[in-house]
């Protein structure tokens, strides 16, 4: 590590989903024909009303400095997305509006926690969480999930790991990678064991439009005696396919936004007054559009589950919500490659798939479960297939 920089960077690196995502753009620039299953965004466009709302916003001008946390109008919105389709109420100093999810998550992570503090991550998780709780000083507690138990943190393992220690517990529903909902008796149980312990719960619903089977379940809602503990992330990149426009949102105590609102004020401020209006169309506007995108990402999902089934050496659950499928590859673990690699970590066989197949998946280990690789469907059909055939292809070749 460069001398010049902070010990701070020793505790983070970057995000693996974003390095398979570089290594592919290096293929593709090499002349290679590749196919991207480990991206986190859908490929639909944002819905047509949410983007005028947005080139509206330019030439009306509203193109400044807004309050940090979002004008009044969005934080309006949000309060009334939370109402509607959660039955929350959040009042304006109990919301921000900030720069993705992301940015709200790091932002309570780094107002929260300090040296000694740890925080509850149920495995497999999402990439950024235990790099963000490090880089705010704390340490990460990695749950390990278990596919029989549907991936979903049950209350024997969150019991035993919470300690007096505990400032957060992280509830991500449905969750990247396995795409696992948790169920409002899930979330009931596990709000009887938090009942007697002081920690926060981080409830990650970014993913909350996207849900195949069964249904959505807000923590916040579901947990109606922790509510004052409760933070709800949320945000338009995953439901209203709007990942670049860099809108997230949080609803929870006041001093909490407060704090999180003051790091923001000396960071980046608020988020961009164009994004900010085109998420008011979005959580004002028709949600139709949801239907078809539903309708599609459900056949790619079957499509994935059935070459999964088909190809020796992979399997995987039916993954109700998010658009991805978490497959066990360790039944390839041991075999040769054509160019006589042993293959003996996810990290191999993404790799060689990568290699052999010009197919790009994210590694189980960077989601904090070895052994598996996050199948992406969120790609159109025809390249869905092609990819899916040339996987299959290229693990008939290992002996
Ligand atoms: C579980 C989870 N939380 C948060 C985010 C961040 O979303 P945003 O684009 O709003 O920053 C992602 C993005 O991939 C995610 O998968």
């Amino acid at each position: 590590m460069n001398a010049r920089l902070s010990p701070r960077m020793s505790v983070v690196g970057a995000s693996p989903t974003a390095e398979i995502s570089n290594k592919l753009r290096a293929l593709a620039a090499s002349g290679a024909d590749v196919i991207n299953l480990g991206e986190g965004e859908l490929d639909f466009a944002t819905p047509a009303h949410v983007c005028e709302a947005g080139i509206a916003a330019i030439r009306a001008g509203d193109t400044k400095y807004t309050a940090v946390s979002g004008t009044a109008a969005l934080k309006a919105a949000i309060a009334r997305k939370f109402k509607r389709e959660n039955g929350l109420a959040y009042k304006p100093a109990e919301i921000i509006a900030g720069t993705g999810a992301k940015q709200l998550i790091f932002n309570a992570f780094l107002a929260t926690l300090d040296k000694g503090d740890e925080v509850i991550v149920p495995a497999p998780y999402w990439v950024s969480y235990p790099d963000m709780i490090r880089l705010a000083g704390a340490t990460p507690v990695i749950v390990p999930g278990r596919a029989e138990d549907g991936w979903k943190l049950t209350v024997h393992d969150l019991a035993a790991a919470l300690t007096p220690k505990t400032r957060w517990v992280i509830l991500n529903s449905p969750n990247n990678p396995t795409g696992a909902v948790y169920s409002r008796a899930e979330l009931a149980a596990l709000e009887a064991v938090l009942i007697d312990h002081d920690v926060l719960v981080m409830a990650d619903d970014i993913y909350e439009h996207i849900v195949h089977d069964g249904s959505f379940a807000a923590p916040a809602a579901a947990m109606p005696n922790l509510l004052d503990r409760v933070l709800t992330i949320n945000g338009v990149s995953k439901g209203y396919s709007m990942t670049g426009w860099r809108l997230g949102y949080a609803g929870g105590p006041e001093w909490l936004i407060r704090a999180m609102d003051v790091l923001q004020s000396q960071s980046t401020s608020n988020p961009s007054t164009i994004a900010q209006a085109a998420t008011i169309a979005a959580l004002d506007g028709d949600m139709s559009f949801l239907d078809g995108w539903k309708e599609t990402l459900l056949a790619r999902r079957e499509q994935v589950v059935r070459a999964v089934a088909t190809t020796p050496g992979l399997s995987a659950l039916a993954t109700p919500g998010a658009f991805y499928v978490f497959a066990d590859c360790s039944g390839l673990f041991g075999k040769s490659t054509p160019d006589g690699k042993t293959l003996a970590t996810d990290l191999d066989v993404a790799g060689y798939i990568l290699d052999a197949a010009h197919v790009g998946m994210v590694h189980g280990s960077a989601f904090g479960m070895p052994g598996h690789l996050r199948i992406a469907y969120a790609i159109e059909d025809a390249r869905l297939a092609i990819a899916l055939a040339r996987i299959t292809d290229a693990v008939s070749r290992l002996t």
